[in-house]
């Protein structure tokens, strides 16, 4: 396999990285760039562990070669930060303690994010149509949506 100089925007800065051409770019969050809050859960795009924002849309990075992610505006779970501290769709999942062990929350919280973008303020069926193809094993999917219509209120998708 032919290896090439990526360029990223992850986060709001520049990254250059060398890997494979057909690098996941889960695997450059994770490897090159040591953004391990990003999960690998399946590999194939069918349970949402991995996903991330690209250019606002929720995307399993799993699932996409981090060649066709250049040029647009990468944002992962770190990102969703304000100022080292959790950011407003973070904080309500910390209120609602909406987390168990936490490893489906990464890809959820980038799929909140680009709902409540998109729809401010959704209801409870437009949040749960959202995480439909999110698994938690865990089972704290009702209090992940109470945390989502929870962030819509106080107004904050970030
Ligand atoms: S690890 Fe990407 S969707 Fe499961
Ligand atoms: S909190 Fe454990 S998988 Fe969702």
């Amino acid at each position: 396999m032919e290896t090439t100089r990526l360029r990223l925007r992850i986060n709001g800065s520049e990254r250059e990285v060398s890997a494979d051409e057909n690098v996941p770019l889960l695997d450059v969050l994770r490897e090159a760039c040591g953004l391990k809050g990003t999960r690998f859960g399946c590999g194939v795009g069918e349970c949402g562990a991995c996903h991330v924002l690209v250019d606002g849309v929720s995307t399993p990075a799993c699932d996409t070669p981090a060649w066709t992610a250049q040029g647009k505006e990468i944002v992962t779970v770190e990102g969703l930060a304000r100022n080292g501290q959790p950011g407003a769709l973070q904080q309500a999942f910390l209120e609602e303690q909406a987390g168990q062990c936490g490893y489906c929350l990464s890809g959820i919280l980038a799929t909140a994010s680009a709902l409540l973008a998109r729809v401010p303020h959704p209801d409870e069926q437009q949040v749960r149509t959202a995480l439909d193809g999110h698994l938690c094993r865990c089972g704290a999917h009702n209090r992940i949506v109470r945390a989502i219509l929870r962030a819509s209120k106080a107004g904050g998708q970030a």
